[in-house]
Formats: structure tokens, sequence, C-alpha cells
């Protein structure tokens, strides 16, 4: 089996469209152009992170399915990488249906995925993996009647949401109908479905970076982990992760054995990152990104292929090296004020230690709690790379204009 690619901009390119251009994305375009892949990258706004990087850029609304057919038969690319969940994944299955391009990691992982009702209903009751109690509800009644069942404190999100929007600890029955109006406003189109889950009472969550790509003399499909990243969220948004975390054989083999059955069932060539609540050797599984992760951007300080070469390489169908070299960690740096054309000082100071590194996305636009860029630090051990990634991090100042 071997793989070709040509010369980007000229007959022979080798097409990759991008839909989302975010700051994984950026990392992900990076990694293709280093191999010589032409590049076109989506998203809904102008001089988003990837399209800062990448050959073409488009603007348009990606939930659109016209507007997004349109594009495809336009660009007519090799390989779709959706990076985002808000896209018309209809339009994918059918492209992936009629053979027009190969979808990353297929059309059923994207289509199940983007929705929380899909991906749990696989992962517990098509494939048996222990995941928290849950619900679905569509009314306030039946949400009532939900919540009730599955007892307090649980987890209300809406099922077509992602980064905490519209997500709520409901501690008593008194505080349900609030949670619903709030799981109203969250949604990524107004739906209103939304799942209850008990909590999980874990000692900590890992993301399992699990890559299916081919090997390199019979072409089969491997999956191949990472080590296990251990990440702290805040609101539904990650603010640091760090790698190795450390757990006992016993929880992660069956971390293991449950991110290979899930993504074996989601298909094709990829990183996945597998969301998983340890406590002792007990794992429950959570959600899966069929993409690269955000708790992920560790492995740039930590690995020989980070996860963003290691995705670029799997979807080429190349083979990839999986191995640590560091032990590292991430911190997230945040706009701190909602505005346009910010500046970043610090950096002379925030770079002075050499085993620290930074990115600046380069975002058009700051919110408060919007993510501008990231420190990774390497050290002996993860509680000192957390210091030094969390002070790198807070060395960066952002400035107003
Ligand atoms: N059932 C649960 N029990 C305990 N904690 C939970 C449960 N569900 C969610 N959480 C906590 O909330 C966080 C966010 O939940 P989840 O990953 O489902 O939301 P999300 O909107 O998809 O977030 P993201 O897009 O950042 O991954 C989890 O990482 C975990 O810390
Ligand atoms: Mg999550």
């Amino acid at each position: 089996m071997s793989v070709t690619i040509g010369t980007p901009l000229q007959a022979s390119a080798f097409k990759v469209l991008l839909l989302g251009s975010g700051e994984l994305g950026k990392e992900v375009v990076i990694s293709l152009q280093r191999l010589g892949v032409e590049v076109h990258a989506a998203d809904r706004y102008d001089h988003a992170p990837a399209m800062q990087v990448a050959h073409y850029s488009y603007t348009l609304n990606m939930a659109d399915a016209e507007e997004l057919k349109q594009l495809i038969e336009q660009v007519k690319p090799n390989l779709i990488i959706p990076e985002i969940e808000a896209i018309a994944t209809q339009v994918l299955v059918d492209i992936e249906e009629q053979n027009i391009a190969t979808v990353i990691p297929s059309a059923k992982a994207v289509n199940l995925t983007m929705n929380r009702e899909g991906i749990r209903r696989l992962a517990a009751e098509e494939l048996g993996l222990p995941t928290s109690a849950y619900r679905f509800a569509d009314s306030i009644e039946s949400f009532r009647a939900a919540c009730d069942d599955i007892g307090y404190p649980n987890f209300v999100k809406p099922v077509m949401s992602s980064s905490g929007k519209g997500q709520s600890r409901v501690k008593s029955f008194d505080e349900v109908d609030a949670a619903w109006e709030y799981a109203q406003t969250g949604g990524r189109v107004n739906q209103g479905k939304v799942i209850v889950e008990s909590q999980i009472d874990f000692d900590f969550e890992i993301t399992l970076l699990t890559v299916r790509a081919k090997n390199a003399e019979t072409g089969e499909i491997e999956t191949q982990y990472c080590d296990p990243i251990g990440h702290r969220q805040d609101a539904g948004d990650y603010v640091e992760s760090w790698q190795p975390q450390a757990m006992t054989p016993a929880a992660l083999g069956e971390s293991k054995r449950i991110a290979h059955k899930v993504t074996a069932a989601l298909g094709g060539c990829g990183i996945f990152g597998v969301e998983l609540f340890v406590k002792g050797d007990k794992v429950w599984f959570s959600e899966v990104s069929p993409r690269p992760h955000d708790t992920g951007l560790v492995t740039l300080a930590s690995q020989f292929q980070s996860e963003f070469e290691l995705h670029a390489r799997a979807i080429l169908g190349l083979p990839v090296n999986t191995t640590r070299h560091s032990v590292a960690a991430s911190a997230v740096i945040y706009a701190g004020v909602d505005d346009r054309n910010l500046s970043f000082s610090g950096l002379n100071l925030a770079l002075s230690n050499p085993d620290t590194d930074l990115r600046l996305f380069g975002k058009p636009e700051g919110f408060k709690r919007r993510r501008m860029g990231v420190a990774t630090a390497r050290a002996e051990t993860t509680d000192q790379a957390r210091e030094l990634a969390l002070h790198t991090a807070t060395q960066v100042s952002v400035q107003q204009n």
C-alpha cells in the first residue's frame, strides 16, 4: 500500500478541506503542510487560526447544507476533516456514500459524536461499555421525571452542545426548572433535548488519545494509545492538562479496552480523544471526540509526534509513533477581556525557562473566557510540570489596544 502526495497548488495536489479552523485545526494544518498537503480551511469567521496557515480559506455557515455542499464541490478535496461539531453532517454522510471524498475519520463517527444521544446509546447500549446512568428528556415534564429517576446530584447537558454550554449540575429538585431553562439557551441548534447523567464520583478524569492508523507493511488498521492525560476542568472547559496521569495497571488496561471498542465502532483512521472517569481500578466512558482533543495540547511538549502530527499521519495512511519522551503539562491562556486586536506581553519572561513553550493562536477577537493561547512545560514530575506551565501562562499578559 503506497501513499502518494502531489505538489500543493499544482494539478497533482493532494487536498484536504478543514471544516472548523480553531487552534487544534491550526496545528493539524501545520503538520499537513510539512508533508506537502494542500490545505483549505473553513470557518464561520474570517482569519480564524487555521486559516492563517492554510493555502486557501473560506468563511461560511458550515451548518447550512447548501453552503457546505457548494464548498465541497468547489474545492474537490481528497479528505474532509470536520474539526467542530456544528456542521451539516448529513452532507458528509452523502459525500462518503457517493465516494466524493473521505470523511475523517468516518461520516458515521462525525454524525454520532455531534449528538450526545448518538454516542451514548452506541457506547452503553450497543457496546455495553460502563457509563453513568442516563435518561433523555425533551420537555419540562419528562425532564422532571428524568431527574427524579436519576437522583441528585446529576449533570444536565443539551444533547447538541459542547464546551460546557448549557450544562449544569443539579443538586436537588429545587434546581430542576432553572437547569431546564439554562439548557434551552445553551444548545447548538434549537433542539431542546437534554441528557441527564448520574454523577460519577471519580478520583480523576483522563483523555486517552487513541490512534487508528495503518500498519506500514500490512495496510491493516491498528490501534495505538498515547500515555493517559490528566486534566482539570473549570465550568466545562479544560484549564490545565498533564501527561502521564498515574493510574493502576488494571485501570489503564480497562481504559484501553473501552477506547479500543468505541473507536473501532466509529471506524476510519485518525486520532480520537476518549474521555474517561477513573476511580481505583474502575473506569467509566464519558465521551469521545473523533479528532485531536484540547487537553492533548500537552503532547506538543511530551511526545515525539504530537496528537496533531499523529492525526495528520494517520489520515494520510502513514505509520505513527505514540512514544512520549518527557513528562509535561499545559495551561490555558485566556483573553480575560472582551475585545478585538489584543496584544500579548511578558513573553520573554514566560520563555526564559528552557523547558517552557508557548502557542498564541492568533484569534482576531477575545472574550473573557476565550482560549487565546497555551503554555507548555517539561519537568521531572507532573506536579512540577503543572506548576511550571501554570506559572508560564500567568507570565503572559493580555493588553487591549
Ligand atoms: N456524569 C458526570 N459525573 C461527574 N462529572 C461529570 C459528569 N459529566 C460531566 N462531568 C464533568 O464535566 C466535564 C464536562 O463534561 P462533558 O465532557 O460531558 O462536557 P462537554 O461540554 O463535552 O465538554 P468538552 O467539550 O470540554 O469536553 C467533565 O469533564 C467532568 O469533569
Ligand atoms: Mg468533554
